[in-house]
This record gives structure tokens, C-alpha cells and sequence, in this order.
């Protein structure tokens, strides 16, 4: 049964690179999971878009002395090269400074204030004398209050994780360029979300996914609204730059919506400008409007609150509002699914730092590796469930000795030696006169699409992928065991038996890796000689709006449109023609971990 599948990605900041801990983190599990629904044909829409307002964006800019607009626009197009390189398929890449968000996020706000669960209250908030302007969230740093670690942001720790209270910071301090004065506390009237009231919803719809979501997401959600309670949060700042609060009372054109209460909002603006600019406007009811639908949210362990607790608190909050604002009619939002958070990637046992170039830039390491081989190892190394390591060592053992050793020099050479031996065809045997090793084999990989989809289906993807390799394995032993490279010359009916059905299950193996390699699944398809892609493509278009304009990303399902979806065995015909095959995948040497370790921290 096909279902509709939404793969909603955290938006990531415009304020500096992706490296491969973002990679891992977040975008290319999503892409993982998008490419294995489509392959089973679900109808699946993967989104997100730069996150582009907020302190974050904005100090970026104050640092490099240019328009927010401008800083904000460099980094959006290095993010949509780098998906374009390594292939992360967003069915629509956009950003927050667009029209479309603007509309969508005021609606939410205006549905939440007209379900009382907004407020007003004037609070002190940290103020600098010397620039004669508020300083909200990552203005200020401080010590943080709760684990006592030096150089916290106002709004949140990085060491102990937490979501501080600004005002609470212990010793803050200015972190403008120049501002030399002491932070004051000074009254400023913003609006607030009043969690405290949607704490029982939140706390059940938490539990109701108890077995679903995994122990970190759960223990960072649950644990800590049993423990805390959820507060009144503020949901608008002191800030130039970001998306007007839509009321008109005097005072509020200064303030701008807090960044992460509109950033979440996203999920929702991104399938509505999707379906605009695709032509069918009401299409992204089909993720928002069916309770049938399945969203998933790939974020980091850092953005965990905000995704299992404000955003759903957000969509509960508007129940029906928000559509009788926007469209006209009472219908509710859908919940999210499923969150499976990641943990971070650390690199060389250290935190990866991109201010001290202790890093791995997705572009950068692009210009010397192919893009299956880090999505490779980005995938055996997820940090799923705890911290993981990018090592240059094990990147080059994991690649030589499984990726090359295991799987691609398996699919290399069965076909090599059949496109030889067998002049371009697949031996033409007759399927009726299989042996019992044969049938014993091809049952093994056929069952794989049952046990490496179940993994997939629970974004176990470490877990999908090592399940896939075993298979690749199970073939390398089958063909120790029947040789057809000697019995070529003995017993060549027999050698074409054992061809086939290698080839088969090379073609099955092809679809399982699909989703973590596309590049080479895709080349080893051509070798096949199949007439349609497993994949679409990806393209650029600019979209225009009263902002201006924005280059959005996207992807066309070229795929298997129209036909049967490719998550099946291979269906293999003897005799079919062959395409003259190739390498997937280049064996690196030992000196590449030096090479590539000397250029950290530089
Ligand atoms: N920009 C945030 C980050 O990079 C993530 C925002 S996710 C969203 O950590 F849902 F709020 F958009
Ligand atoms: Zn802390």
C-alpha cells in the first residue's frame, strides 16, 4: 500500500558552511529515508531550506560587514551545490525569507492568538547601553547556570545542551564587535506562547509514540516535561531582520518573530510553496490534511525540544485555526510521526569546530571523493544513538575493505566476466533447471528487501545498510563455493547458472543499496541496461515574490513513474543484453588519513 510519506529536514542556519557532521546529522539520513519510500512508491515529499534570520544569521553578517541579505543568499547557494553534489534529493530546497513563509508563519501566530494561547508580557531582557539596543539570544554569552561551562549562548548551551533563560545567564557579556559596555536587564514587551497550557497535549502525544521514538529523543522530551514542566515561552525579539509580528498596535514594528517559533513553521510553508510552484496548489493536503500521512523530522540532538515539544505544541495549539485563516476551512494539521534525532559526529576524537577549521566541509571533501564513498561512510559511522567519529584511517579501511572488497568488486566482477564470456548478454538459462545452492541463494537476497526495508522503515539506517552488506557477503561465498571463473571451461552450462543468479542477486543487491549509494546504484542499473533511472533529477529554478527572488532546489521523479515500483527482487531475464560494465568504486591509499589529517585545524 503506497503512503504518503513527508521527510521534513531541520533547516540549517545561513551562517556557515555544511560540514559532515550536518551531513549525518540530519540531511543525508532524511535523503535515505526519501529515496527508499520512493523506491517502494510511496509518495513521499522531502523539504526544508535555509533558516534565514535570526542572531545566528545576523552576527555572521555583522562579522563580515555586509547586508544580512547578502550573507544570508552566499551560504543558501553553497548548500544547494553541496545537495546537488552528493545527491540529497529535496523534492523543494527553499529558504525563511520568502513571501510564502512569511504568510504562512503570521497565520500560525494569528491562529495561536486567536485560540488564547498567546500573550503579552513586558520582561527585562538584556540590553546594551553602549549600542543602545537589545541584545537577544546569541548576542550575549555568559556562564551557563545550569552545568557552570564559561561561553554559553543566552539561549541555549552547548556543552550541557540546555535551553537557558536568558536573564538567568550568569556573568553575560556583549558579544558585538567593539561593544565594550556592561549588559543591563531592561523591560521589553514581547508576545509568548503559553506552553504551560499545552503541556498535558504535548506530554500525551509524546507518550503515544513512546515505542516509536528512540530513547534519546524520548529521554530529552518526556523525561524533562516530567521533570520541568513546559513554561510561557517568547515568541517574538528585538531584531531587525526576520518576519513582522502581525499586529498593528504601536510598538510591535520594531520586533520581529523569534526565530525558531517561525523556522519550525517551515514544515509547513515549505509543501505549500511546493505545491505552488509545481502547479497544484492544494497538493500538500496530501502530507498535512490526511491522517493517514507519515512525517518524519531529521534533526540533530541539539534542535530535539524544538521539534518534540514547540512544534507540536505550535499545531496543536492551532487546531483548526489555522486553516480557516489561510484557506477558509475548519480542517486540523497532523501531527509529526516520527523524530529520529541524531547525535553528533565528532572528528579525530575531537567536537568538530568550524571556527578553528577542525572540520570536514561537505563541498571541500567533494573536490577528492566521490559522493557514495562519504555518504558510505557517513552511514556505517550515524551517530544514531550515541556519539560517533569521523577517523581518515577508517574512512579509508571502511572504503577499501568493504565498500570496494565486499560490494563493488562483487558487481564488478560477475559482470566483467559475463560480459565477456557471455558476449554482452546475460547467459540464457533456462530458470526451470536452477540448482538447489541457486534457489537457496536468490531466496536469501529476496527476503533481504523484507529484513534491510524493515530497518529502513524504523530509520535503523546504520543497521539497513550493515543488513545489506551481509547479503553482498552471503553472494561473495556463494561464488567461492560454485567458481564459474574455472567451471567456465569445464562445465559452462553450469558456470552460466551460477552467472545468472549471481547477476540476479547483484540486480536485487542493486535496489537495497540504492538509498545509501545512489550514484553507483545508478551506473550499475546502466550496466544492466534497464530503460528507466532508478532516480530523478535534481534542478534549480528562482522563484520571484514581493521580497525579491530566491533559487530553490528541487526534484524530479523521472524514476519509476508510471511502472512498478523498484523495491521488489529482481526480475532478471536470461539473455538480456548487458551494458559494457565498470569500476563503481576507486581503492584509496593508507597515505590519504595523513594527507587529510594535516589539513585540519590549519
Ligand atoms: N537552524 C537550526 C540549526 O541549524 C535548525 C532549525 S530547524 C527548524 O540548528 F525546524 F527550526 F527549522
Ligand atoms: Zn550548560
Amino acid at each position: 500500500m503506497s503512503e504518503n510519506i513527508l521527510i521534513a529536514v531541520a533547516w540549517p542556519y545561513a551562517n556557515a558552511e555544511i560540514h559532515v557532521g550536518n551531513l549525518t546529522g540530519s540531511h543525508l539520513p532524511g535523503d535515505i529515508a526519501a529515496r527508499y519510500h520512493r523506491l517502494k512508491g510511496d509518495k513521499v515529499l522531502m523539504i526544508t531550506g535555509t533558516d534565514s534570520h535570526g542572531t545566528p544569521v545576523t552576527m555572521s553578517a555583522d562579522k563580515l560587514g555586509k547586508p544580512v541579505e547578502e550573507v544570508y543568499k552566499f551560504y543558501h547557494e553553497g548548500f544547494i551545490d553541496l545537495f546537488k553534489q552528493i545527491g540529497i534529493t529535496y523534492d523543494l530546497y527553499t529558504t525563511t525569507h520568502s513571501e510564502n513563509h512569511f504568510k504562512v508563519s503570521q497565520s500560525i501566530f494569528l491562529a495561536l492568538q486567536k485560540n488564547g494561547f498567546l500573550f503579552t508580557r513586558v520582561e527585562p531582557q538584556w540590553f546594551s547601553p553602549g549600542l543602545n539596543r537589545f541584545l537577544p539570544d546569541r548576542y550575549i554569552e555568559g556562564t551557563c547556570y545550569i552545568c557552570g561551562t564559561e561561553g554559553a549562548r543566552s539561549d541555549q548551551c552547548d556543552a550541557c545542551g540546555n535551553v537557558l533563560d536568558p536573564t538567568k545567564l550568569v556573568n553575560p557579556r556583549s558579544k558585538v564587535e567593539g561593544d565594550t559596555s556592561s549588559p543591563e536587564l531592561r523591560d521589553t514587551e514581547h508576545y509568548f506562547i503559553d506552553l504551560s497550557k499545552l503541556e498535558p497535549d504535548v506530554k500525551k502525544y509524546l507518550e503515544e509514540r513512546s515505542d516509536r521514538l528512540r530513547d534519546t529523543v524520548l529521554g530529552e522530551s518526556l523525561r524533562k516535561i516530567e521533570a520541568e514542566g513546559l513554561k510561557p515561552r517568547a515568541i517574538t525579539r528585538d531584531l531587525d531582520w526576520g518576519i513582522p509580528v502581525p499586529v498593528s498596535d504601536a510598538g510591535w514594528e520594531t520586533k520581529k518573530l523569534y526565530v525558531w517559533f517561525e523556522a519550525v513553521i517551515g514544515y509547513l510553508s515549505a509543501p505549500i510553496e511546493w505545491a505552488q510552484v509545481s502547479g497544484q496548489k492544494d497538493a500538500w493536503r496530501d502530507w498535512w490534511t490526511n491522517p493517514a500521512a507519515k512525517q518524519f523530522h531529521f534533526i540533530g540532538k541539539d534542535n530535539i525540544f524544538f521539534h518534540t515539544s514547540l512544534w507540536p505544541a505550535e499545531l496543536m495549539g492551532v487546531g483548526s485555526a489555522f486553516m480557516e485563516i489561510f484557506a477558509g476551512e475548519e480542517i486540523p494539521l497532523i501531527l509529526p510521526y516520527d523524530v529520529p534525532a541524531n547525535q553528533f559526529m565528532n572528528l579525530e576524537g575531537k567536537k568538530i569546530s568550524g571556527s578553528r577549521n577542525w572540520a570536514v566541509w561537505g563541498r571541500d571533501v567533494l573536490t577528492r571523493f566521490d559522493p557514495d564513498a562519504i555518504r558510505y561512510y557517513l552511514t556505517v559511522n550515524m551517530p544514531e544513538n550515541k556519539d560517533s567519529d569521523w577517523d581518515w584511517s577508517e574512512f579509508v579501511a571502511r572504503n577499501n575493505n568493504e565498500l570496494v572488497a565486499t560490494w563493488g568488486n562483487l558487481a564488478n566482477r560477475v559482470l566483467a566476466f559475463c560480459y565477456k564470456h557471455w558476449e554482452g548478454y546475460v547467459p540464457d538459462v533456462d530458470v526451470s533447471t536452477l540448482r538447489e545452492a541457486d534457489l537457496a541463494l536468490l531466496a536469501v537476497i529476496d527476503n533481504g528487501f523484507n529484513t534491510v526495508g524493515a530497518e529502513l522503515e524504523a530509520v535503523r539506517l546504520r543497521s539497513a545498510l550493515g543488513e545489506a552488506m551481509k547479503l553482498a557477503t552471503a553472494v561473495n561465498q556463494y561464488l567461492d563455493v560454485n567458481a564459474p571463473w574455472s567451471a567456465v571451461k569445464t562445465d559452462r552450462e553450469g558456470a552460466g547458472k551460477t552467472v545468472y543468479t549471481a547477476l540476479k542477486a547483484i540486480d536485487s543487491l542493486k535496489v537495497l543499496f540504492a538509498p545509501f549509494l545512489p550514484f553507483t546504484c545508478e551506473r550499475l542499473h546502466g550496466f544492466f541496461n534497464y530503460e528507466t533511472p532508478l532516480f530523478g533529477e535534481q534542478y534549480t529554478e528562482t522563484v520571484q515574490d514581493s521580497l525579491g527572488e530566491h533559487t530553490v532546489l528541487r526534484y524530479r521523479n523521472v524514476g519509476q513513474v508510471g511502472n512498478l515500483p523498484y523495491w521488489l527482487p529482481s526480475d532478471l531475464k536470461p539473455g538480456q543484453k548487458l551494458n559494457q560494465p565498470g569500476p563503481l568504486f576507486k581503492k584509496l591509499e593508507e597515505s590519504v588519513a595523513v594527507e587529510e589529517r594535516a589539513r585540519l585545524g590549519k
